[in-house]
């Protein structure tokens, strides 16, 4: 038992002896591999030789990865623009979407949407809420109430859309389904007090959605204001 471990161990040590001389000898520029203009050429240095001799000619590829096809394009090409431009098929109404947030949002968010801290570290943001009268106050030193959330700042439902289908939940991003998808945007807005509880959202009505703070927000459209120097 052990004189066979014995010879084997020999065996594999001769071997990469083998490999690592084969390997120096294929790397050396005078030897041959990497510089066929090198062939015959006087024993020159190193230095002076990789001076005036391109030894590689660059591969036209390098033989990894592969052209991406229409399915990788479209699994990937999936913003949808604040007009709505590129929601996909498929709807969901609060009632699914509660599910959804249940599962798979509350760990991090809250049960009600409220924000988890688990000592400084925030898990997730707050998402339900809105401020009195709507006030639209974000200055950290004069804010009362403040947190960003989806019914106090979000200028666009599409973009709620967007952002959770590509980016949530965040340990598992890409995961929903697109009715989930609606299902639990639809379930957010109800919460913050934006849509029914009975609406059913899909690519023709969450465009058609107008977010409190629609009108906070300003174009920043510098051709017809004061250019910045
Ligand atoms: C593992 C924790 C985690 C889970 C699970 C999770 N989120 Fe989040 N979420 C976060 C964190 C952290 C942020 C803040 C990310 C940032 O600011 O870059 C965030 C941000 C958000 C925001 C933007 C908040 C804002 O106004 O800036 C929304 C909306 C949101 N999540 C929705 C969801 C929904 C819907 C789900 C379930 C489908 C979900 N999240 C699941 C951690 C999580």
């Amino acid at each position: 038992m052990k004189s066979t471990a014995l010879v084997a161990g020999l065996g594999l040590a001769i071997l990469i002896v083998a490999a690592i001389v084969l390997s120096r000898r294929s790397l050396d520029p005078a030897r041959g591999t990497m510089g066929p203009t090198l062939a015959g050429a006087p024993a020159a240095s190193g230095r002076a030789a990789s001076a005036t001799v391109h030894p590689i000619d660059p591969p036209s590829h390098f033989g990894i990865g592969r052209a991406a096809t229409d399915a990788d394009l479209a699994r990937i090409d999936i913003d949808v623009r604040a007009d709505g431009q590129g929601l996909p098929a498929g709807s969901g109404t609060a009632a699914a979407g509660a599910a959804v947030y249940t599962a798979k949002c509350a760990a991090c968010h809250g049960k009600d949407g409220e924000g988890v801290r688990q000592d400084r570290l925030q898990l997730g943001p707050r998402l339900i809420g809105r401020n009195a009268g709507d006030a639209f106050d974000f200055n950290e030193s004069t804010a009362k109430e403040g947190a960003k959330t989806v019914g106090n700042y979000w200028p666009y439902a599409t973009t709620l859309f967007d952002y959770v289908r590509r980016a949530m939940p965040q340990d598992r991003p890409g995961s929903l389904t697109n009715d989930e998808v609606y299902a639990v945007t639809a379930y957010l807005l109800a919460r913050n007090q934006v849509v029914a509880e009975s609406a059913v959202l899909d690519a023709t009505s969450l465009p058609a959605v107008k977010m409190p703070s629609r009108d906070r927000f300003v174009r920043d459209d510098r051709e017809s204001s004061t250019r910045v120097r």
